[in-house]
């Protein structure tokens, strides 16, 4: 049973922010967004603002954008190229690395060299910073998990998203727009809800916009937690894995590249179990959605993949950033249409978009009143009064991909969502055991250096 006011309580979110997200991985960009030399976008973990960079050299570095001086934010532009940054505040400038390139009068104001050395000083890096597929995420953590053990058995899940050929995948935004709702809400919605399919979404479906004629066909589908993340699959209809992908509407170029990246593993899931990736979360509050609508009056259907982070702002406000993603080898003309499929469905006036924020707005007002204080929701789908499954989880023989796998609607996934949830905000929260003054060629800064490791070149 789940406290009704954990969706928007001011306390909650202060223990979120000292014991969730100063811990946990949080995704800040994908490699593609920062294609050359001098590209850089600025990303947020709560309120820390990173800048993501790819230097002259072709690594792609994060630091933290804040002057090392008196703690202007350095860059205040979105995305865009430049070799250096200039603080705005008193003229500091550094190199697309974050090396202190000068200042202004720096003879007259610090005494030269002699009284402030400008070799060694750099933007701070985030603790820990790693990659996966393409996509870049920070902890705050020194010593969190290294990423790959982080995600966990949701990797095998995340490359049905993130790698359809060993070219990998582009993104294209993000489209960004905010929401009066707690960033809990979707996160676990994306995670494992397809229960709300048929009542939220029904007059899409009506409309005739999905090849199924039902929406309650989701109930045919899997729920599956692995690792620290989770999600949905839709049950496709007999066939080989070129007929059920075809059905999802990918091209048969596409198909073979896919046949040829993924495991056998991974192909069984699709050609063999027949089922196909839907939407997923990874903890905490990056998400996956995969689906295929009929786009232009034609009775085909087109595949998109977006990517969506639901940045928290508030208690009760989600910066939502919202990303297309597509297979890099994908035809331009399935890219294009694809992207068409992404905008009228999840981008921000997308129409599943529409239904879901009605949803979550009304349920973050209402969860921030007193008598929410007084509610246990249940969140008991899936499980009998004896706390048996309705429907066991699968075994190995009917599904082949890892996890705990489970036919129907039910709640495992967002109960799972939520224990990890519990279980951070139950640990004290991690030391910081690195403050920095940005500085030299010190023993901190040995350490600072070792964590400022530049990601893969080029
Ligand atoms: Fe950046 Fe002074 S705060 S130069
Ligand atoms: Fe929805």
């Amino acid at each position: 049973m789940i406290p009704a006011h954990i969706y928007n309580d001011p306390e909650i979110f202060e223990l979120e922010r000292d014991r969730l997200f100063s811990r946990a991985w949080s995704f800040v960009a994908h490699e593609s967004e920062v294609p050359n030399a001098g590209d850089y976008v600025v990303r947020h973990v709560l309120e820390d603002s990173f800048i993501v960079s790819r230097t002259s050299t072709g690594e792609v570095r994060v630091m933290f954008n804040m002057c090392l001086h008196r703690g202007m934010q350095v860059c205040r532009a979105e995305m865009g190229n430049a070799s250096h940054f200039r603080c705005p505040y008193h003229g500091w400038s550094y190199r697309n690395d974050g090396r202190l390139a000068g200042l202004p009068f720096h003879q007259e104001a610090y005494g030269g060299e002699e009284g402030f050395k400008r070799k060694g000083q750099r933007l701070l890096s985030p603790p820990r910073v790693s990659t996966y597929n393409g996509l870049i995420f920070v902890s705050l953590d020194q010593g969190a998990p290294d990423l790959e053990d982080y995600l966990g058995d949701f990797k095998f899940y995340l490359d049905y998203y993130s790698k359809q050929s060993s070219s990998g995948v582009e993104v294209k935004g993000p489209q960004r727009w905010r929401i009066k709702a707690n960033w809990k809400i979707g996160a676990e919605n994306f995670a494992g809800d397809m229960y709300h399919t048929p009542q939220t979404h029904t007059s899409i479906v009506e409309i005739g916009l999905f090849r199924e004629p039902k929406a309650e066909k989701r109930k045919d589908g899997t729920t599956y937690w692995a690792g620290n993340g989770g999600g949905t699959t839709y049950k496709l209809p007999p066939g080989s894995i070129e007929e059920r992908l075809r059905y999802v509407g990918y091209p048969d170029e596409m198909i073979d590249r896919m046949k040829e990246t993924w495991t056998q593993q991974q192909k069984d899931v699709v050609g063999e179990d027949g089922f196909m990736v839907s939407a997923a979360s990874i903890f905490p509050n990056l998400s996956f959605v995969h689906n295929w609508p009929k786009v232009e009056d034609s009775d085909e259907v087109v595949p998109f993949i977006s990517i969506r982070q639901w940045r928290p702002i508030s208690a009760d406000e989600t910066e939502v950033l919202s990303w297309f993603m597509v297979d890099k080898e994908a035809p331009e003309e399935f890219k294009q249409l694809s992207y068409k499929a992404y905008v009228m469905s999840f981008g921000s006036t997308g129409m599943f978009e529409q239904d879901d924020v009605e949803n979550w707005v009304s349920l973050t007002s209402t969860a921030g009143g007193s008598m929410a204080k007084r509610l246990l929701l249940n969140s008991r789908m899936g499980v009998k009064s004896d706390d048996s499954p309705v429907s066991p989880a699968l075994t190995k023989d009917e599904y082949s991909g890892p996890g705990k796998v489970h036919v129907g609607y039910g709640e495992y996934s967002q109960r799972a969502f939520l224990n990890e949830w519990a279980d951070h905000l139950e640990r004290p929260e991690p030391e910081a055991t690195d403050t920095e003054v940005g500085s030299s060629d010190s023993s901190t800064t040995q350490s600072q250096n070792t964590i400022a490791e530049p990601l893969n070149a080029g």
